[in-house]
């Protein structure tokens, strides 16, 4: 959970959050940190004692942008205050924390209070729907997350468009007056990518440039133009960007439609 999070005002701390577990919540704190890694300094923070997006850190080529990571679940060692221990380099822009199942009760308050922006992915089946709608009462009940003026926001994971549990996440959200940030595709190249410690816009797949365009409504809620965040151009696959070849605005235009 965060807790004594101190950042320089400028920086923007960005929570991915569900009490539900298996969501994607490190799926995107990873997917995020490499991607703002290419506007400004990111600085990740692991408060899942499982670790994984300090796993994903930890096989992260040197190569890539880099992202400084805090292992933030566990105590400080001896000495060293807690902190020293959550301390971010001078010029960090953002602060990407991954947290894990089980948030909730007075958590909350330090997650909202912590935040200026906090992610919800949602799974489109009918118990993350659920356990979702429970979440975000929590968030504005216990966290009082109107009251601190976060910015709540979430982002529709693994979706098949078209499906009647897709359009059942949307009505949900509508009910509640969330805002739906974004759709973000069932695809293996999250698999592929976390396992490479890459975000999805770095894989060199024919496919990822559909991923990319899944990413931009969140990059700009986030405040950047996406334009800041362009997608990694490689010599061996030159169009991997998204606004290059109509090809790739064809398939884009079918899976939005
Ligand atoms: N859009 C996606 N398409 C395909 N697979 C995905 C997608 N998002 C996440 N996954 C996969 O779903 C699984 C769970 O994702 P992830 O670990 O990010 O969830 P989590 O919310 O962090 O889980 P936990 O609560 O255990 O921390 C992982 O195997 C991940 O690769
Ligand atoms: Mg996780």
């Amino acid at each position: 959970m965060p807790s004594c999070v101190t950042t320089a005002d400028r920086v923007q701390r960005i929570i991915v959050t569900n009490a539900k577990g298996g969501c994607g919540k490190s799926t995107l704190a990873t997917n995020l940190a490499a991607c703002l890694a290419r506007a400004g300094t990111v600085s990740l923070f692991d408060y899942d004692p499982q670790g994984s997006s300090m796993h994903w850190l930890d096989v992260r080529d040197d190569a890539r942008p880099s992202i400084h990571g805090v292992a933030a679940h566990r105590q400080p060692a001896n000495g060293i205050t807690r902190t020293f221990q959550l301390r971010t380099p001078p010029n960090t822009r953002y602060l990407v924390m991954d947290t894990p199942a089980g948030t909730g009760g007075t958590d909350l308050a330090q997650v909202v209070q912590n935040a200026d922006a906090l992610i919800i992915p949602v799974l489109p089946s009918p118990i993350d729907i659920h356990a979702a709608a429970n979440f975000v009462r929590d968030l504005l009940l216990v966290g009082k997350a109107r009251a601190y003026n976060v910015r709540i926001g979430v982002v529709a994971n693994r979706v098949r468009k078209n499906t009647v549990m897709y359009q059942a996440l949307r009505q949900f959200l509508q009910t509640l007056n969330m805002t739906f940030i974004t759709a973000l595709r069932d695809t293996q190249n999250y698999a592929k990518a976390s396992h490479e410690g890459l975000g999805v816009h770095e894989l060199k797949s024919p496919t990822a440039y559909i991923d990319c365009q899944q990413w931009e409504p969140l990059l700009r809620w986030l405040g950047g133009a996406a334009s800041d965040f362009e997608p990694v151009q490689s010599a061996a696959q030159p169009v991997m960007g998204y606004r290059d070849g109509a090809a790739g605005r064809a398939v884009w235009k079918k899976i939005s439609a």
